[in-house]
């Protein structure tokens, strides 16, 4: 018996549920760590251009299939690309899924952070750090090792699945309760860091540096890059959920309009919290380091913490944005996995949550494991994060732009896309011409296969990916982790498109 699909009460709530998925801690910290790293003033120019050549194109891509499929990612690929179109599919979600568990651990250590703001005990000095040899690092960062060394963010961590699960429970409905607080909630507090930054004396520097263009830097391969990855991550495209959160709207929806909104406020959001970033940082005259992780848990805390009155209420504050934003970015890939398996075993929904979360968690606990690998700090510290780092360059750095090439090819070429542009502009009130056809299926693709390319001989030159991270005297991790990333992610879609031809076959 087929259930019947859920949808969204109101297209508002599908707005504010899919620009809550896009703005998360990519558009906080990420964009700006990214954009201090590849020289500030160069970075916004190849962002806003890959932007318009390739974020807003795919959205409409993604959104169009959920449009005309009405169904999850693998099942809309599959009804265009047969079988491999659906391996691809469940491939995405999976890869998607990767990028959630670390997320969460991420999430957790916000969650651990927040706590620590509440408590006041984050602007204390840290009391001896447990086997880091670094007596003397200022406080946000003596606390963040701290948390992250010891097995209470582990119980942070699970926390957050917690407030996830109940978050996506009752599917789009929850949802869009959910999107409903936390929207207007991280727009204000983002307003208020937004002020005091610009209200710092030497907070104007910032900005100067963010927006002086360096048309030298655009020169650099690097910056590309940076910038393709920087556009998928924040607008989240190749995780399948744009197609499924599409999908819970009905056909006659203008999703043309739909991603001109959804994108446009996430790079807004990006642009915003780039001001406060930048002015609260300059503001202190702190040197950023070029790590989203220090952006987040040293760096503008330490800003923060210098403020005279007030800060541990923007602390906290601060810390709650990141939550809020993250956490509906997460919940928005569990309910496309989700829909996805609602949607071809027709499980109940909260056994497939209750599974998701089970397995999800146990990732995210890998990414927290507190045993400390390296006490120096010369790379990462602990184990879990060195898995962090791992996982999140697999499936970061190949796995969402690799989704994004198939993706345009199986629908650019087998729908065929004119096909996809007719049934988006039946509905639109901006009406889409053939260039988008000719970007899908030949721009988008070479594109693309310009930042993996360069990664693949960028790890050619200095070895496997991570070399530095060694466990028990042995270079293992960076193996094993792309061991376990390619099992789960290729056996994983192999496994759910091929068990539904043996359910049929019982049939
Ligand atoms: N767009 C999000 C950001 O900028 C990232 C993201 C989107 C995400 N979907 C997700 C992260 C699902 C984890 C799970 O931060």
């Amino acid at each position: 018996m087929e259930q019947e699909r859920q949808q969204w009460r109101s297209k508002m709530g599908f707005l504010l549920a899919a620009s809550g998925s896009a703005i998360g801690l990519g558009n906080i910290v990420v964009f700006s760590a990214n954009a201090y790293k590849y020289g500030a003033g160069a970075f916004y120019l190849p962002y806003l251009i890959a932007l318009v050549l390739v974020g807003l194109p795919v959205m409409w891509l993604e959104f169009g299939l959920g449009q005309t499929q009405q169904r999850a990612f693998p099942q809309a690929m599959g009804n265009i690309g047969g079988k491999w179109g659906e391996i691809a599919g469940w491939w995405a979600l999976l890869n998607a899924t990767i990028i959630t568990m670390f997320y969460v651990a991420i999430l957790g250590w916000v969650l651990g952070m927040w706590w620590k703001a509440l408590m006041g005990t984050l602007w204390e000095p840290t009391a001896a750090l447990m086997g880091f040899k670094m007596a003397s690092l200022p406080n946000p960062t003596g606390s963040f090792f701290a948390l992250i060394s010891s097995w209470s963010n582990v119980i942070f961590v699970a926390i957050v699945w917690l407030l996830n699960i109940a978050l996506v429970l009752k599917g789009a409905r929850s949802i869009e309760t959910g999107v409903k607080l936390m929207m207007p909630l991280m727009w204000l507090f983002m307003l208020v860091l937004v002020i005091v930054g610009l209200s710092q004396p030497n907070g104007i520097h910032g900005i100067y540096l963010l927006f002086t263009p360096n048309f030298k830097a655009l020169g650099s391969y690097a910056v590309w890059n940076g910038a393709f990855s920087q556009i998928f991550f924040t607008l989240s495209l190749g995780f399948g959920v744009m197609t499924a959160y599409a999908s819970y709207l009905p056909k006659k929806a203008d999703h043309t309009t739909n991603a001109l909104i959804v994108s446009t406020m996430n790079c807004s959001f990006e642009m915003i919290s780039g001001l406060a970033i930048f002015t609260l940082v300059f503001a202190f005259a702190l040197t950023p380091k070029a790590s989203t992780l220090a952006m987040m848990f040293f760096v503008v805390p330490k800003g923060i913490a210098q403020l005279s009155v007030g800060y541990q209420v923007l602390g906290v504050l601060f810390f709650t944005l990141l939550l809020v934003a993250g956490l509906s970015s997460s919940i928005s890939l569990i309910e496309a996995l989700a829909a996805a398996v609602i949607d071809k075993f027709q499980f109940k929904r909260t056994k497939v949550i209750l599974w998701i979360a089970g397995i999800g968690v146990l990732g995210s606990i890998a990414c927290a494991l507190p045993k400390i690998i390296d006490p120096g700090l010369a790379s990462n510290g602990t184990l879990g994060l060195t898995i962090l780092d791992l996982v999140d360059h697999y499936a970061s750095k190949y796995g969402l732009l690799l989704v994004g090439i198939i993706e345009c090819l199986i629908i650019g070429w087998m729908m065929p896309i004119s096909k996809l542009r007719e049934a988006l502009n039946e509905h639109a009130s901006i009406k889409i011409g053939v260039w988008f056809d000719v970007l899908i299926k030949f721009v988008i693709p070479i594109l693309l296969l310009i930042p993996i390319a360069l990664t693949v001989l960028d790890t050619m030159k200095k070895g496997l990916y991570g070399s530095k991270y060694v466990l028990g005297g042995i270079n293992i991790l960076p193996a094993a982790t792309a061991i376990f990333w390619a099992a789960f992610t290729f056996g994983g879609a192999f496994l759910l498109t091929t068990l539904q031809a043996s359910k049929n076959a019982k049939k």
